[in-house]
């Protein structure tokens, strides 16, 4: 027999050439049934990513490696790469066409002083390039470990694109307080009017971290050095100046970076992850704080989630922060990314701030260490004026210059850097919280895309694996409740490693990722991969993708089309899609009112019916054939009746039959739908099963598409609903939400079973009795173990997670 199509709801099969499948909706669909909602993405592996030409790549030279530091240039349409010993510059529109590179190794002196210093001359005693920052027109300023003496220098780039100039300037600085000596620790460097704004460490040994600021024409200036008040073993992530009123003045520089905590600040040790600001008109004081920061404070940065014990679990290794622009300058909103301390908890969030919160906190009341404990309580006592922290304006207040400050406040702001309320985030928790997984998170970069039903964050979130998570955040029903959908997992580099670089192009809809091995782009949208069905686009949720009529492709705002599908908040294809697959359906000249779904025995079926008027009431009738006479069905323990359809339970042989759907509204009754429903037994299954493998081996490789495989989606679907023990809906999804948790535990179940039931069937065959059903049942299983591991062999399994939705059904 050949079986053409399984449909179960009306918009959940697909047909394909080579086969058919179930699509995605379909799963969507039961699991919203019984107050579930899927949140379905695709894992993507590397070889598909190439396949699918969604991904170049640029493999990275024998002689180099640390592909850290990126400066991305959308003007010139330019990337610059600093790596070990190498600058590169690539074209935006394809990174492995025409780049540049530009070879600055450390001086053999310098690398035999590296290595006679104890340092590993192959991993350590090279040039690491550790700051790319844009200069002036002509340069960029260019700096980097020199085998453990740090030097600078600067890069032409030209003015215009068409100048196609990339040279090295052979004149070296000395890039102390720019670069740290040891390629291990960060920097965090921003480079504004002429000046470099820098978190690394100062000396050969690493201990000297500091804050700096160098070249331009003041006197360079530092934090206050040896004191853990200020700085505790800091691994600096960003830099971000961000203007505090219209005044330039007022503009402040915000450090984000993890350090130990304060001393008495914790038990035992801890990390904290901070903001900390400064004035960028800061020259220092003029008797005490000399060439030293007097507006520096810091605060705690809080992401945690409250645990079931009452503790909270704090993620505080803080990792990347991104600064998404708004409309008002003074307020971007933070998004940053942790990873938790603990060995054994391995867990990564991702958390919001919003400026007010941030300033709020700097305004609030100072650490203060006193009592009889001699802890950190807020500080009570008389605040001298100028508040520490306020930038010497005329919006605040008659200083020009932190020389003219008064002596008391200079002393005050030395002894107080810290603040004592911490910033918690937007909503008081993090927006993405990812723990039973063996990777976490490094860096994030967000894209605000316009959609037809509002404006949405996508981030992309790197992870230590090289693998990239698009997640867009969707508000459920307010901004205090959000939901994440996963949209989807990309695999970006040949081999597991930490995506330690992300920029992300506007101009280019492209992102590019640098780890040790290479640098990757890919494109921020590959609206193709969601499959052939408008319901499909509909239920990917991607903004940045919209059915139009005949495919899921890029969605533009601004050309207003009123036939573009999409619906990101609800994903419900229900109504943004069942007027055009009447239409398709009329158009392949099918009927709506007759339809022929396959069920399995003793697993679960739903025959859609969803009359468009909401207020008319549906009612069901069965004949067991054309002219038998009907009957009505009521619910019962397997029949149950819900607004969208009939779902029926546990499938018996004698419900093959013929269901109507009649619709009643006003007295007017009009049948919406005639099901003929074959109910397949168990064996017929496995021979069609069967049946399709042997369609699937012999047909050539090149005819399946690069998208995941279909067949594959069909299979495990069949293999779910086709499952002994699941009798409900509610079942149904719980098994696919755990699965893949569960995979390792179903697996070993299955073969206890098929042991159990061959133990079984040897015991009656020794005592001479033979019981059909029990091998049969067992062959069933045999054949869903085999199953299950052919699928784990899959080269692309789906995986899907599901999360209670509000609604109940
Ligand atoms: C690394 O190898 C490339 C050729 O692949 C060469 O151009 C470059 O000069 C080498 N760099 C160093 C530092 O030796
Ligand atoms: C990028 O350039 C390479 C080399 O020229 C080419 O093979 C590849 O197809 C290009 N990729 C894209 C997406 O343009
Ligand atoms: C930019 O700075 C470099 C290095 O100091 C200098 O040689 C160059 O002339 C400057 N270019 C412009 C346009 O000011
Ligand atoms: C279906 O369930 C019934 C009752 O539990 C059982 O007797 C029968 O063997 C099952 N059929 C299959 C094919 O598993």
């Amino acid at each position: 027999m050949q079986l053409d199509s399984l449909i179960i709801g009306s918009q959940c099969w697909h047909y394909l050439p080579n086969g058919f499948s179930l699509s995605v909706s379909c799963l969507s669909f039961l699991c919203s049934l019984s107050g579930y909602h899927i949140i379905l993405f695709l894992p993507f592996s590397f070889a598909e990513m190439l396949a699918s030409n969604n991904l170049v790549t640029f493999d990275g030279l024998a002689n180099s490696s640390a592909y850290h530091t990126f400066l991305l240039d959308e003007e010139k349409g330019r990337l610059v790469v600093g790596a070990k010993d190498h600058i590169f510059s690539f074209n935006l529109l394809n990174i492995s066409k025409d780049y540049a590179q530009i070879s600055w190794p450390a001086s053999p002196t310098r690398r035999d002083e590296c290595k006679w210093a104890g340092k590993d001359l192959s991993r350590e005693c090279s040039n690491f390039i550790k700051v790319l920052q844009p200069f002036n027109q002509t340069h960029l300023y260019v700096c980097g470990t020199g085998a453990f003496h740090p030097v600078c220098s600067y890069l032409e780039v030209g003015k215009k694109p068409e100048d196609s100039v990339f040279r090295l300037e052979p004149h070296v600085e000395n890039g102390r307080g720019k670069s740290p000596y040891d390629p291990k620790l960060l920097t965090a460097s921003m480079l504004i009017d002429g000046e470099l704004y820098a978190g690394t460490s100062a000396d050969f040994m690493g201990r000297d971290f500091a804050i700096f600021r160098t070249l331009g024409k003041h006197h360079p200036i530092r934090t206050e050095q040896h004191d853990s008040r200020w700085l505790n073993d800091p691994r600096f992530v960003g830099v971000h100046l961000i203007p505090e009123s219209d005044n330039p003045e007022d503009d402040k520089i915000y450090l984000f970076f993890r350090e130990n905590a304060m001393d008495g600040e914790h038990v035992g040790k801890a990390t904290h992850a901070r903001i900390g600001q400064l004035c960028k008109n800061d020259l220092g004081g003029h008797r005490s704080l000399v060439n030293k920061w007097t507006t520096f404070l810091k605060a705690r940065l809080i992401c945690s989630v409250p645990g079931s014990n009452g503790i909270d679990t704090h993620f505080d290794e803080l990792q990347d922060v991104f600064l998404m622009s708004t409309k008002d300058p003074k307020s971007p909103v933070i998004y940053a990314v942790f990873t938790t301390s603990s060995n054994i908890f391995k867990g990564s969030a991702v958390c919001m701030y919003s400026m007010t919160d941030i300033r709020r906190v700097f305004l609030g009341p100072y650490a203060h260490r006193d009592g009889p404990n001699y802890q950190w309580v807020p500080f009570q006592g008389r605040v001298p004026y100028p508040r520490p922290g306020t930038c010497p304006s005329k919006t605040f207040g008659g200083f020009d210059t932190t020389k003219d400050l008064p002596d008391e406040v200079v002393t005050f702001a030395r002894s107080h850097p810290a603040m004592f309320n911490p910033v918690y985030p937007i909503n008081n928790r993090p927006i993405i919280v990812k723990t039973d997984v063996d990777y976490q998170f490094t860096q994030i970069v967000v894209d605000k895309v316009e959609a037809e039903d509002g404006q949405y964050d996508v981030m992309f979130i790197g992870t230590d694996i090289g693998t990239i998570l698009k997640v867009v955040s969707i508000p459920r029903g307010s901004w205090h409740d959000l939901e994440e959908v996963l949209l989807e997992e990309m695999t970006v580099f040949r081999e597991p490693t930490a995506i330690k670089a992300m920029e992300l192009s506007t101009k280019q809809q492209q992102l590019y990722l640098g780890s040790d091995i290479g640098v990757s782009q890919m494109p921020l949208h590959r609206c193709e991969v969601y499959g052939k069905a408008c319901a499909e686009c509909c239920l990917a949720r991607d903004p940045y993708c919209a059915w139009d009529g005949t495919e899921c492709s890029r969605y533009f705002p601004m050309a207003k089309r009123r036939t573009r599908r999409q619906d990101i908040r609800n994903g419900d294809p229900l109504t943004q899609c069942s007027d055009l697959q009447h239409h398709d359906e009329l158009n392949g000249q099918m009927t709506l009112l007759d339809k022929t779904v396959y069920g399995v025995e003793n697993s679960s079926t739903f025959l859609e019916c969803n009359p468009k008027s909401q207020r008319a009431l549906t009612y069901w009738q069965y004949q067991r054939s054309f002219d038998d006479h009907k009957q009505e069905i009521r619910s019962d323990e397997r029949f149950i009746r819900t607004e969208q359809g009939l779902l029926i339970r546990t499938l018996h042989k004698k419900d093959s039959g013929i269901y109507l759907c009649q619709a009643v509204e006003h007295g007017f009754m009009q049948t919406l739908l005639k099901v003929t429903l074959e109910v397949i037994d168990t064996n017929r299954l496995e021979e069609l099963l069967h049946h399709d493998e042997e369609a699937a081996a012999s047909a050539p490789a090149q005819d399946l598409p690069s998208t995941p495989s279909h067949k594959l989606w069909y299979r495990d679907f069949l293999s779910l609903v086709n499952h002994p023990t699941l009798n409900s809906v509610d079942e149904f999804c719980e098994q696919v939400w755990k699965r893949e948790r569960k995979h390792r535990k179903q697996k070993a179940h299955l073969v206890q079973q098929v042991q159990i039931h061959q133990q079984q069937q040897q015991q009656q065959q020794q005592k001479g009795v033979v019981n059909p059903h029990t091998h049969m049942h067992a062959q069933g299983l045999a054949a869903k173990w085999k199953h299950l591991q052919e699928r784990q062999k899959g080269r692309n399994r789906r995986t899907h997670e599901l999360e209670r939705a509000p609604r109940s059904v």
